[in-house]
């Protein structure tokens, strides 16, 4: 801007603002560049504590996005990278581990501090790798970062008093990707190392250099060796990475369909999974808003880094009335944004990452406008070289077109209208993603009236692309499973320590059956009842024939045949799964109504305790006294969900904004459960009790052996008030049962306990809906332990955290 001349007339003051235009503000690169010169004759990975040479030599150039020309030369990472990093973690795991809290909050609180010192550094070398403008990542990126680790520290510091009933996964993998690549970088590697794991970072290939400048000065920073490794290299190295069998965990942010390639290579293999994957999601303009600020937040929502976000406000649903004036208001704000050189401190887009991105949303772009939009794009000249694309919106998109349900990930909005607020919702929900949402109205009753019903792990209420570290993260449906920051996000580097001890079922199960035999044979058994009967199915409230007709024996422990259950089929369990979809009251029965559910529940099991002990003690042959005790303990189990129903709940973030985040826990849905063959009664109790309580409805398989058990149950159910469809039963064989449940699209989350290969199954054929499961790999659980088979534990994979932000004040 040019100095105001000294005899300016208010006249003339006003025609300088109308004419009045921007000149450059380059931030200095110098501090940058010397450091690439120092790496100027490449980079090797980062493993345990120094910069290494790549093992088989390869190498690659990173590119800077606005200008095309050559940054580094970059190590490519292969199999033998990634087993020398995996190995030093596993060295350092647990030295780590043993400094305790306190000593890792120190080595977290130093690199909190150490980002702060280099910010400017940490800032333009991200800004020259990415091509997002400085003002961004000195802004937002980096304090983000560096309050990810801060916030972090004190989970360090409190570990020992708030999670002490859980322990350390060990070695994380983590692969990330190039639109925030400092930033997922510190929320991946804040949470892991601060729990007590230690971490191989495998940085997109596009952006590889702020995480190698982040561990070389993590190691000056007094970062113990090993703790964190990087790996760099393209998507072979992240594969190389995931197949490594020294690793217990992957957390991955990306495209979902690499998502899916995740899913699939770490079934069965025991390695936990975290999925940050795309999304869609919808910016909700209600015709209350105050439309100017909504304007702001659109900018915001689809034109901050490009619009490579994966919870970027991409789908803008204009209520009716208000469509013409805001698309009009929206068009005039977009002939003032500047697209720029990313060091200029005065633009408001930089370049996108890549050619082969420009061409992918150029062209999806050109489809959109085929399929029927019409394309407004901001007008200006876009720099010489690079990456760049204009700002863009699409209008007249139909809700099945091609640009309303892909990601584009880039600069690009498309719009439609709605008339009513069943309509938005509706619309907003049209998408296999479920990221993000963001509703504006000034009547904060309809905005927090709507915010539950969106399918989103983040709802912005009047405000859009706000993030903390103390807010957890992450999405619903295909946008992934488990959440980064928070509470929340500290649990997806942890595991249950009773679940540690568990051992191989096959094992397990002997030594039980051993104790239980011998208890069996100094007692009086329980006067067997002679019955003969073939039970049927239970679905939507009603005992149905099974679709085949099929029917199989079931004998007791001595032998005897005792009855037939029905062999349920791939049909029935279509059929079980439309019952618990249209049963969609029970997700928003109230807490309370729920635990009155289950008290009732127990009140009627413990009724017929007499009755089923004896069940349960000629079907497994196990002792009286045992089989009382296996009632018994169910008949707690049902109390004790009946508890928590009303008392496992959200929590009210303070955010450093004025505002809060509600951390609401909802159901996730449709939930399919397979039970395994030991202690009939208390494992299937065990697993159907926390999915009611928190308000899923179920289809549930029984163990296949004493199934008659479970069949029993239909009397409780039947006198109980649980609504029809709500918990559904189909008897059969585990195996063929829990595949179809794993492929079938409309089932949410699928738990599955019993042999090994179930549980391989299970994941693998998951990845369909990308369906949330809980497995146990074929290691059994101690069912009468409250502290393995009781309580948040179950909880936390029952529920589904939805972050709603809503900021207050004038
Ligand atoms: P991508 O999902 O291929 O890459 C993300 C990371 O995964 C990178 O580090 C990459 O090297 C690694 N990777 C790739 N293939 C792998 C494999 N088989 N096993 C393990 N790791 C692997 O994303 P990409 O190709 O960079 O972008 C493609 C599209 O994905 C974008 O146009 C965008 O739509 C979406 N995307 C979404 C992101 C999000 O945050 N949701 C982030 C980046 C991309």
């Amino acid at each position: 801007m040019s100095p105001m001349s000294n005899n300016s007339s208010s006249s003339s003051v006003a025609r300088y603002f109308d004419t009045m235009d921007y000149g450059p503000a380059p931030e200095s690169d110098t501090d940058a560049r010397e450091w690439l010169a120092r790496h100027a004759e490449g980079f090797g990975h980062f493993i345990d504590g120094r910069f290494t040479p790549a093992a088989e030599g390869a190498h690659f150039d990173t590119a800077e996005p606005a200008t095309g020309q050559r940054l580094a030369r970059i190590a490519q990472g292969s199999a033998k990278d990634v087993d020398a990093a995996v190995a030093a973690a596993r060295a350092a795991q647990p030295g780590w581990f043993a400094l305790g809290g306190h000593g890792r909050a120190r080595h977290l609180y130093a690199l909190a501090r150490m980002v702060q010192r280099h910010a400017r550094l940490l800032a333009v070398v991200e800004a020259l790798d990415n091509g997002k403008p400085i003002r961004e990542t000195r802004d937002l990126d980096v304090p983000l970062v560096a309050r990810h680790f801060y916030h972090h520290a004190g989970w360090a510091q409190l570990q020992e008093r708030e999670f002490a009933d859980q322990v350390p996964l060990g070695v994380v993998g983590q692969i990330i990707p190039w639109n925030f690549p400092l930033l997922m970088l510190a929320w991946k590697i804040a949470p892991a190392l601060a729990l007590g794991n230690t971490v191989v970072l495998k940085p997109a290939e596009f952006t590889p250099l702020s995480a190698l400048l982040f561990a070389e000065l993590a190691a000056q920073a007094g970062l113990p060796r090993g703790v964190l490794n990087v790996v760099t290299g393209d998507g072979a190295t992240g594969a190389a990475l995931v197949a490594h069998e020294g690793v217990d965990k992957i957390a991955f942010t990306g495209s979902t369909e690499v998502g899916r390639i995740i899913r699939t290579a770490t079934a069965g293999t025991g390695k936990s999974l975290t999925l940050e994957l795309g999304g869609k999601s919808p910016f909700i303009v209600f015709d209350d808003a105050d439309i100017d600020a909504a304007v702001e937040g659109v900018v915001d929502a689809i034109w901050f880094n490009q619009g490579q976000v994966c919870c970027a406000g991409s789908r803008l649903l204009l209520q009716e009335g208000i469509a013409d004036d805001f698309i009009a208001r929206l068009k005039r704000r977009m002939q003032t944004l500047r697209v720029g050189s990313p060091l200029d401190k005065a633009i408001d887009m930089g370049s996108l990452i890549d050619p082969t991105q420009l061409e992918r949303v150029r062209s999806l772009v050109a489809t959109g406008v085929r399929e029927g939009a019409s394309c407004y794009q901001a007008p200006g000249a876009l720099p010489p070289g690079g990456s760049f694309f204009p700002p863009t919106l699409l209008t007249g998109v139909q809700p099945a077109s091609t640009v309303a349900t892909e990601e584009i990930f880039g600069p690009v909005l498309v719009t439609m209208t709605f008339r009513t607020p069943d309509e938005a919702v509706a619309l907003a929900n049209n998408t296999r993603y479920g990221l993000a949402a963001s509703v504006w109205s000034e009547t904060i009753g309809l905005a927090l009236g709507i915010a539950p019903q969106l399918q989103a792990g983040v709802v912005w209420v009047n405000a859009t692309n706000l993030f903390d570290a103390g807010v957890g993260f992450g999405g619903y449906r295909e946008s992934g499973y488990g959440r980064e920051g928070g509470r929340e996000g500290c649990y997806e580097y942890l595991k249950p320590r009773a679940w540690v001890q568990r051992k191989p079922r096959a094992d397990a199960v002997t030594v039980v059956a051993a104790n239980e035999a011998a208890d069996a044979r100094n007692e009086t058994p329980l006067a067997l009842p002679v019955i003969d009967r073939t039970a049927k199915l239970f679905i939507g409230g009603k005992q149905v024939r099974p679709d085949g007709e099929l029917s199989s024996s079931v004998f007791a422990a001595n032998g005897q045949r005792t009855g037939e259950v029905g062999t349920g089929n791939r049909k029935d369990i279509r059929n079980a799964v439309a019952a618990a979809r249209s049963a969609a009251g029970w997700s928003s029965a109230t807490p309370h109504r729920r635990a009155q559910a289950l008290y009732y529940l127990a009140e009627n099991l413990s009724a017929r305790a007499g009755e089923f002990a004896a069940r349960i003690a000629s079907l497994t042959g196990i002792a009286a006294k045992a089989a009382q005790a296996e009632v018994d303990a169910s008949v707690s189990r049902l109390f004790a969900y009946g508890a928590w129903a009303d008392k496992y709940e959200g929590t009210v973030h303070v955010p450093p904004l004025r505002g809060v985040a509600l951390a609401t826990v909802e159901a996730i849905g449709v939930v399919g459960v397979v039970c395994p063959d030991e202690a009939p009664l208390l494992s299937f109790v065990s697993l159907l009790a926390p999915n009611l309580a928190m308000g899923n409805r179920t289809v549930i398989v029984p163990g296949e052996k004493h199934a008659l058990v479970a069949t029993d149950f239909y009397q409780v159910l039947e006198t109980s008030d649980l609504p029809g469809g709500v918990v559904n039963i189909v008897t059969g064989p585990a195996a063929s049962l829990a595949r179809t449940l794993a492929e079938h699209d409309d089932v949410d989350a699928l738990w599955v306990f019993g042999a090994k290969e179930l549980s391989r199954d299970a994941e693998r054929l998951s990845v369909g809906n990308l369906k949330r499961t809980l497995v146990d790999h074929g290691l059994a659980t101690d069912w009468h332990d409250p502290a393995s088979a009781e309580g948040p534990a179950f909880l936390r994979h029952a529920t589904q955290v939805k972050n709603i932000w809503i900021p207050y004040g004038e």
